[in-house]
């Protein structure tokens, strides 16, 4: 028997950390096999079909200062923008027209913005009928409760790494404040996602096992994973990129964990490798979000630099096509 079917017959609650660990490294036909067990899984849960959201970059101002991203506060080499709330609703319009019932508004954090979201969210959520998903960073509990009352039904928080000393040292703020955040945001009600980065200096292969546990213990909604991209002008501008099997292996391992979560096959996944989110669909992810920030002001959201790839309808249609699956027609 190979180990794949092996712990598929002890089942998931009953692997190590040494079982994780193995399977973070797979390759080859065995890593074939944890694919196939994580599809398995997304099939007998019903969440085979592929959930697409429309992401509006609304700004890119943010007051952390993460060594990971061109956003941070100390990069003065970066125009800053921030849109309006009738170029946001224009956007949101075409998301709508596209046939995508899920608006997703990221930018950094920047409790400015807060104004500008009271004048959005409910138009897209009472006048539009779509689903809002946020992506703004740590606030407080009332502000997510204020979230919840204008209409948005999601967020997404990232841990980032489990390692908490890791986690003050690239982006400066701590991580306990940052897990707070997260219950803050469950507690108003709101689902929550979640995940981690791939690839930072400093992680071993112990803290993305214990990535993979802190993770599962959020019992978020939707979780997803991410190879580190280095970008430029900022402190980790010259480190190597994350690993793609790696990023892969931790999908599929959540997949198995979280049975009905929805989990992303994110566009760093593209960056790095020609059909690496059609990978991350096959490694067990089922959501797929499609960029609708206007062609000009993308080029000045930099979370991915250079390497950045930014995903059209069509391009998240044909990889939804090659995957074997389907759009999913429900928010
Ligand atoms: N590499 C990989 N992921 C990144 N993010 C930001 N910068 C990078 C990078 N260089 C991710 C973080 C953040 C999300 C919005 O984007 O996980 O939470």
């Amino acid at each position: 028997m190979s180990i794949i079917e092996q712990m598929r017959k002890s089942g998931f609650e009953s692997l190590t950390d040494d079982d994780l660990l193995k399977l973070l490294t797979v390759e080859g036909e065995t890593q074939q096999e944890l694919f196939a067990w994580a599809r398995d899984v997304r099939r007998e849960n019903n969440c085979d079909d592929v959930l697409l959201r429309g992401v509006i970059e609304i700004s890119n101002v943010c007051n952390k200062n993460c060594d990971y991203c061109a956003m941070r506060s100390s990069n003065k080499d970066l125009d800053r923008y921030s849109m309006t709330a009738e170029e946001i609703l224009g956007i949101a319009r075409l998301i709508k027209e596209s046939g995508i019932q899920i608006v997703f508004l990221q930018g950094g954090q920047n409790p400015r913005n807060d104004t500008l979201l009271e004048q959005v969210i409910p138009v897209i959520r009472n006048e539009m009928k779509m689903g809002v998903l946020l992506c703004l960073g740590e606030r407080s509990q009332e502000v997510y409760e204020k979230f919840v009352k204008l209409g948005a039904v999601s967020y997404i928080l990232k841990f980032e790494t489990s390692e908490s000393e890791l986690y003050k040292e690239i982006t400066g703020s701590s991580l306990e404040n940052r897990l707070k955040a997260l219950t803050w945001a469950q507690s108003a009600g709101l689902q929550v996602g979640t995940g981690n980065i791939v690839g930072l200096a400093k992680q071993t292969l112990k803290s993305l096992v214990n990535d993979i546990r802190l993770g599962i213990s959020i019992r978020p909604d939707f979780i997803s994973s991410s190879p580190f991209i280095p970008n430029a002008h900022t402190p980790m501008e010259h480190q190597v990129h994350g690993n793609v099997n790696m990023t892969l292996n931790t999908l599929a391992i959540l997949r198995i964990a979280l049975k009905t979560a929805a989990i992303p096959s994110v566009s760093a996944l593209e960056s790095l490798v020609n059909d690496g989110q059609r990978m991350g669909l096959d490694a067990g992810a089922n959501v797929l979000t499609v960029n609708f920030t206007p062609k000009d002001t993308q080029s000045l959201y930099k979370i991915y630099s250079e390497r950045r790839f930014v995903v059209s309808l069509d391009h998240a249609l044909k990889t939804i096509d090659k995957a074997g699956l389907r759009v999913r027609k429900t928010a």
